[in-house]
């Protein structure tokens, strides 16, 4: 029997070799084929190298078919799982809570940086944060070439229909205290011709809502069509600068520093000045931020790539992009604040799918989306001051490049005694690949180092 089932997948995978031979760009059928064939399908069209692909792909399989077989589905054509280090920070005092936080992340040093800089506040009062708002937007594009007090009226009478039809799909958000708050007839004709929107505002309590704000959108969309009305699409907008959130830290000036505090922290503030006149420093100063911010929002099975576009559409709000943090120094005593759009959820989505996005959660104690919120900006900000620490005083390489040892000690291929002679050697020293390199060929060669 399963001699015939190879021989059938056999032909299946040799008929889709013929498509794709014939066709020579495309292959069709691909998603219907199963994960081995996929994979000897790929082995043998499209790999060129020799690598030992099929072992590396199965080494990635979890053993526990059940769990393989929920993140197949996740997408399509999945022929492997692609891990990423998941790591915790401790030390985390956010309004007076401890918290342990989850992060999934590739980069060396941020989960040192954050636990870090979590103790240092820890005992400086800890995180303020507060949710200032939780408003979500979506809308409905359309078209309409007719007279503007027509379409006006008409929205006038409808409105009250284009809330009732949605009634079914609400009334379970509605019980949690969420729902429609509104809905704008917005004229949009002076950017694009005939261009008007339906501009609807939500509120999605636990849940991050895009399906629910999607469900609506398209339900409104539905109920609102009438001749010289062209629908153009329906959708949530990523854009969300009113589900904001905010966090601080502020302590004596005095104890910022062990020795200079005065000096290094006027410093750490003209950073942070600086990153908000000159946006190829902004650029980079919130791409430090959002390694602590992206990194819970995987752990917890959130959307990063949401996230990503929210928040950087935020920091160009004001016409060019600029910092989301802020720093000043009053009364000898130092403060350093984040301000950013945070559209996320602890209900619904990957958050109740993936196994270790509900770990994370526990770990947190299972927060609010609110608090959620709070914890993210928390680790956006103590992932910031890190940098800027670091920037401002020593430079970041000595840390960076100390935390990134290990991976380039792996990637030269050290065994564990040549690591601990590398270890010793490289001590007290700026770490380089260069130099570590030439370490490593005078170490196997001369079996020492000097
Ligand atoms: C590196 O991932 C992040 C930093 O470049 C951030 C910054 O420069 O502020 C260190």
């Amino acid at each position: 029997m399963t001699k015939i089932i190879k021989y059938y997948r056999f032909k299946k995978v040799v008929s889709l070799c013929l498509i794709y031979n014939c066709m020579s760009r495309e292959i069709s059928g691909f998603s219907k084929l199963s994960k081995d064939e996929k994979i000897d399908w790929l082995d043998a069209h499209v790999l060129t190298e020799s690598l030992d692909f099929k072992k590396i792909l199965h080494q990635y399989w979890n053993a526990n078919p059940e769990l393989q077989s929920l993140h197949d589905d996740f997408v399509e054509n999945t022929i492997s799982n692609f891990y990423l280090p998941y790591a915790v920070a401790p030390n985390f005092v956010i309004n007076d809570k401890k918290y342990v936080i989850p992060m999934a992340i590739e980069e060396s040093s941020v989960v040192a940086a954050a636990s870090m800089v979590a103790k240092f506040w820890s005992k400086r009062g800890g995180f303020k944060a507060t949710v200032i708002s939780t408003t979500k937007i979506g809308q409905v594009h359309f078209m309409y070439a007719g007279d503007k007090a027509a379409i006006e009226t008409y929205f006038n009478q409808i409105k009250p229909q284009l809330l009732e039809a949605t009634s079914g799909i609400t009334k379970n958000m509605q019980k949690r205290g969420g729902g429609i708050l509104d809905i704008e007839l917005r004229d949009k004709t002076a950017s694009l011709e005939n261009y008007y929107q339906l501009h609807v505002s939500f509120e999605t309590k636990e849940s991050m809502g895009a399906n629910f704000i999607n469900s609506c959108l398209e339900q409104i969309a539905n109920s609102f069509r009438k001749e010289g009305v062209k629908i153009v699409m329906s959708i949530l907008s990523n854009y969300t600068p009113d589900c904001l959130v905010r966090a601080e830290v502020s302590c004596p000036v005095s104890d910022l520093y062990k020795e200079d505090a005065l000096h290094y922290a006027q410093k750490f503030v003209e950073a942070v000045k600086i990153a908000q006149v000159e946006p190829y420093r902004a650029v980079t100063h919130n791409k430090g931020i959002m390694n602590g911010v992206d990194a819970v929002v995987i752990a917890t099975g959130n959307d990063f790539r949401a996230i990503e576009a929210g928040v950087h559409a935020y920091a160009s709000r004001k016409g060019q992009y600029q910092s989301l943090s802020d720093a000043e120094i009053k009364d000898d005593i130092f403060r350093f604040w984040i301000e950013l759009p945070l559209a996320v959820g602890t209900v619904g989505g990957l958050t109740g799918l993936h196994p270790l996005a509900k770990i994370s959660l526990a770990l947190l104690k299972n927060p609010s989306a609110k608090e959620l919120m709070e914890i993210m900006a928390a680790a956006g900000l103590a992932q910031n001051f890190a940098a800027l620490r670091a920037l401002t005083t020593n430079g970041i390489q000595h840390g960076h490049m100390k935390m990134h040892f290990t991976n380039m000690l792996n990637s030269l291929k050290t065994s564990p005694s040549e690591k601990a002679a590398l270890r010793d050697k490289f001590k007290d020293k700026t770490i380089t690949y260069a130099a570590l390199n030439d370490a490593v060929i005078q170490l196997r060669e001369h079996k020492s180092i000097s």
